[in-house]
């Protein structure tokens, strides 16, 4: 009955008022698309975004599940306004006057698998993701998650070249699940609230490419040669740490869709002007001869205001750089020749 309708007919529904807008008194927000909203990580970002404030639009995008997806989280009592998109068709609508773009469409690992191994899929799926948000949204804030995130931005970037709509301060590779996992490890090695901790993790998003700063923690400590040796391991093999213990039911989601969810916070509280918000992420950078990098950024109205230099590294840091930037180099250009092949 039109008492009861399907969410997707909501806005059609001549009982509410106003159901197409936020409730009266309500600050206006940002508008946020989510693009592989169904998925492992997909799911449970939507759900920590509908809770974020700063959000007014949440737009739900993906090849499958999405009106139940939407339907279900739809039905929270937070401000923003929540649309599903369903399938090829809908990816423009999906995209449509979108302010923040975030992007967790892609297969996931199975043990014995390397971050690479997912190449071959989910660099279509983000080109053609990029293709739609080039056209639809060129000024767009655009997280990527999707692995390997050392190739999928660079990608990412060469779309938006081609379609002329290419900005690097709005092009942002999510590395903030390094960051949580160092800051988790380095709190329980120090005894310390992970919440107090602080370590930059700078580089890439795969194995040796994920460099972890011990030398820069804060609150400053100082760790064992035994220790450093642990925490950088346990930091670069985080995701394999979790990849194995799924046991081929996929890779982190929960963790992740935290630390997605706490870097688009950052990005949206740049967005609105918030002084001094610094987050690592993987982008465009001359902090080496590297085209991308990840490192400390500043976040402002327009995306990236500074990219932060890396600061003093130890002799073992030195070391990690030179071996990540090997690798990182090749991941780079197996990204950037996909597009202009
Ligand atoms: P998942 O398989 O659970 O979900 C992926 C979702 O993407 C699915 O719902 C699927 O339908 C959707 N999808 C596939 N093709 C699509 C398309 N063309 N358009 C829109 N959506 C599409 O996987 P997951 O666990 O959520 O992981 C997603 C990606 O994130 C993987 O590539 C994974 O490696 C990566 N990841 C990155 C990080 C990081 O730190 N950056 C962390 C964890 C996972
Ligand atoms: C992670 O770091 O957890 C993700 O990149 C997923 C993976 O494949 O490890």
């Amino acid at each position: 009955s039109h008492l009861q309708p399907p969410t997707s007919q909501m806005e059609e529904v001549s009982l509410l008022r106003g159901s197409n807008c936020r409730a009266k008194g309500a600050a206006p927000g940002f508008k946020v698309a989510i693009l592989g909203a169904s998925g492992g990580i997909g799911q449970p970002l939507s759900l920590l975004m509908k809770m974020n404030p700063l959000v007014s639009a949440l737009h739900l995008y993906d090849v499958v599940n999405t009106p139940g997806v939407t339907a279900d989280i739809s039905h929270m009592n937070t401000g923003a306004v929540v649309r599903g998109f369903l399938g090829q068709p809908q990816l423009e609508n999906a995209l449509c006057g979108m302010d923040l773009v975030i992007i967790p469409a892609g297969v996931p690992r199975k043990p014995g698998m390397t971050r690479d191994d997912l190449f071959n899929i989910n660099a279509g799926i983000v080109r053609t993701l990029c293709e739609g948000i080039a056209k639809c949204c060129p000024n767009a804030i655009v997280n990527v998650i999707s692995n390997p995130v050392n190739s999928t931005v660079p990608i990412a970037a060469e779309v938006f070249k081609k379609a002329g709509t290419y900005d690097p301060k709005r092009l942002l590779g999510v590395t903030t699940l390094d960051v949580v996992r160092a800051n988790t490890f380095v709190g329980e090695v120090l005894g310390l609230d992970p919440r107090d901790v602080n370590i930059p993790v700078v580089g890439g998003h795969a194995g040796v490419t994920i460099l972890p700063l011990l030398s820069q923690v804060n609150p400053p400590s100082s760790f064992t040669p035994e220790e450093i040796s642990y925490l950088t391991s346990r930091v670069q093999n985080g995701g394999t740490e979790v990849v194995e213990a799924k046991a081929g039911a996929g890779s982190a989601t929960l963790s992740m869709a935290y630390a997605a969810a706490k870097f688009a916070d950052a990005c949206l509280r740049g967005m609105r002007g918030d002084a001094g918000i610094v987050e690592c992420s993987y982008v465009a950078s001359q902090v080496t001869e590297l085209p991308f990098f990840a490192s400390k950024v500043r976040l402002g109205r327009h995306g990236i205001e500074e990219i932060l230099p890396l600061g003093p590294l130890n002799e073992f840091e030195r070391a990690g750089l030179e071996k990540a930037k090997k690798e990182l180099g090749q991941s780079i250009q197996k990204g950037v020749s996909f597009i202009n092949k």
